[in-house]
């Protein structure tokens, strides 16, 4: 996720962009570009880390020019630095993307044969040098993007500026946001409202496949076939706080709403539907090297640890390979058995949290190889591994980790295939179906998020209950685990998580009228336990609150509420259950009137013991 600006029209662009680029700098900030043509020539400025850095920039030598481009970026493909900055320059053309181009290995071994040089590791540089081919052959530059993003596969906002053409700019969408906001004799352009605002209240939305041309008196759009297409502006009337939380009242609840495309973005590009297989380029391990794996240690903390739950499930059940589970916090005092064919695989969204990067001098010490599993590009984590699954989530910026979560569980899922594919425990066709399943899990989370409106009428029944029980089994134990840990966060009410079959031996003795207890009941392989241990809750009057997968459970289940969820694969099951739940804490929390966002005590990154 990363925020792009455009501006075409009177004014002197660059500072216009720059204060554009500040709206959007929660989409990213891990290095910042403007590009700007003047009297026929485009220059380009770019700088590694946060504005403030392309702002000194630009102060010490400033940039002239009514049209131009910029953007802030949060790393997919190429570590942060200066050189993977956008804009990217190929030749006359310049760009600036939001997304991931899939087939970008192919391409840039077709760009490469013929003598294309590259100057970053970048997805995103490969479609500037499409264009600029095109362009240099006197192609039309509308032309020259349309037909290149015919070669293109995957999900882009991508603006286009040409120096052979410098009265218009191309814009072009598929699957990430973008809007053009309209002004008197000028056109702004924006991942998302917040950066227009101050300019402009008037804007068209994009839709997938549709490439616009915009100049400062016109607007054209066509859609994929290259059909001309009108469609009236939109009256904004959001304020500006709102805006940047795209219209959410939470970055919490918007986080939880980009889930399946978060999950989707964590896929992309990197798995083949036809042979049933799933690129381990990030990790570095050849199918010798995992064929030697005894053992992979699982280290993280929080939401993260409750991912590596999961994982372990993935793991042993899909690759064959013993798992293990550790706190960060735990791992670092204990004498773990590791050896060279153990794997330390660290699970963490910000890649900063100090007791899960204490593992690493261990796993070396014992020559273990080291890998992770990390939302930030080129944290600390991930700067310390041997190699690293990233899982393009977007920043998240919530305490609460929602997004991040189910990326993660998205992660391990390939992860465990991709290692069960090269030790030969996992055969071709139930690779296939295993992969063919993932193509459904955004679609089932969208389902999930309809739930939103009973979820919160359930929570506002539930809003001054004090304790809560969360209970799941097997795979989704974790997610009660989960679920409870959410619910705590950010509500401030006592939550527990428990395996169902483990309630007899202690909490039950919790269990009265006043007691919610959620049960997770998907129809799997311990539906008739999870009955059981759900007449064992009705027996004590607790408030049973039911998640299930099932249309039709037996009538005789008494229940304060029921919420069904889309029936998912098995593995994916963790996922679509979460959603339901994270909506749950969060709008208890809202009835409670608590700092959703930013709950007490909680910081989003521990970087200290
Ligand atoms: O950045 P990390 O994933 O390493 O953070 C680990 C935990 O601190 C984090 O998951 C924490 O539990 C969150 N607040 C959970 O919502």
């Amino acid at each position: 996720m990363c925020g792009i600006v455009g501006y075409i029209g009177k004014r002197e662009a660059a500072p216009l962009i720059l204060e554009s680029l500040r709206k959007l700098e929660y989409r990213g900030y891990d290095s910042a570009g403007i590009a700007v043509i003047n009297e026929g020539r485009v220059s380009v400025r770019r700088c590694e880390g946060k504005l403030k850095n392309l702002e000194t920039l630009l102060d010490r030598d400033p940039m002239i020019g009514s049209i131009g481009i910029g953007h802030t970026r949060w790393a997919t493909h190429g570590r942060p630095s200066e050189t993977n900055a956008h804009p990217h320059r190929a030749g006359d053309v310049v760009v600036v993307h939001n997304g991931i181009i899939e087939n970008y290995l192919d391409l840039k071994e077709q760009l490469t044969q013929r003598g294309t040089k590259f100057s970053s590791e970048t997805d995103t540089e490969i479609v500037a040098h499409l264009v600029a081919e095109k362009v240099e052959r006197r192609m039309d530059f509308l032309e020259a993007v349309r037909k290149s993003l015919r070669e293109i596969h995957g999900s882009y906002a991508l603006l286009f500026l040409n120096q052979r053409d410098p009265k218009r700019l191309i814009v072009a969408k598929n699957s990430t946001p973008i809007v053009v906001g309209w002004g008197d004799g000028e056109a702004f352009i924006a991942s998302d409202i917040p950066a227009l605002l101050d300019y402009t209240r008037k804007v068209t939305f994009l839709e997938d496949g549709e490439v616009g041309e915009v100049s400062v008196d016109s607007f054209r759009l066509y859609n994929g076939n290259g059909k001309s297409i009108q469609r009236p502006f939109k009256e904004i009337t959001w304020d500006a706080v709102a805006a940047r939380k795209g219209g959410y009242r939470h970055f919490m609840l918007k986080e939880i709403h980009e889930q399946p495309r978060a999950v989707a973005d964590t896929f992309r590009g990197r798995i083949s539907l036809k042979d049933g297989e799933v690129s381990l380029e990030d990790i570095h391990l050849t199918a010798n090297q995992v064929k030697q794996i005894k053992r992979v240690h699982l280290v993280a903390c929080g939401t993260a640890w409750h991912a590596c739950l999961v994982g372990k499930f993935m793991l042993e059940e899909i690759a064959h390979i013993p798992a293990e589970v550790d706190y960060g916090s735990e791992f670092r005092y204990r004498s773990p058995l590791m050896d060279p064919r153990s794997v330390l695989l660290m699970v963490s969204q910000s890649g900063e949290t100090a007791d899960t990067l204490a593992a690493v001098e261990i796993a070396r010490q014992k020559k273990a190889k080291v890998l992770s599993i990390c939302n930030v590009v080129d944290s600390s984590i991930p700067r310390k591994s041997d190699g690293v699954l990233y899982t393009h989530a977007g920043p998240e910026i919530s305490v609460a980790s929602t997004k991040a979560f189910t990326t993660q569980l998205t992660a391990l899922y390939l992860l465990a295939i991709a290692l069960g594919r090269r030790n030969g425990n996992l055969s071709r066709p139930q690779a296939k179906k295993l992969l063919g399943d993932l193509m459904h899990l955004s679609h089932w989370m969208e389902e999930a998020l309809k739930l939103e409106s009973e979820v919160e009428s359930l929570a506002r029944d539930l809003t001054h209950s004090p304790d809560f029980l969360y209970l799941g089994r097997g795979i989704n134990y974790p997610i009660a685990l989960e679920g409870a840990l959410k619910l705590k966060e950010i509500s401030y009410i006592h939550a527990e998580g428990y395996p169902a079959g483990e309630m007899k031996h202690g909490p039950i003795a919790l269990i009265d009228e006043t007691m919610p207890v959620v049960v997770l009941l998907p129809r799997d392989r311990y539906f008739q336990k999870t009955l059981g241990n759900l007449k064992e809750v009705e027996s004590r009057g607790g408030k049973i609150m039911i998640l299930t997968d099932e249309e039709k459970l037996p009538s005789d289940i008494p229940s304060f509420g029921v919420l069904t969820v889309p029936k998912a694969s098995h593995f994916l099951t963790p996922m679509v259950l979460s959603v339901p739940l994270q909506l749950m804490a969060y709008y208890i929390a809202v009835h409670r009137g608590t700092d959703v966002d930013q709950p007490r005590n909680l910081a989003k990154s521990v970087t200290v013991e």
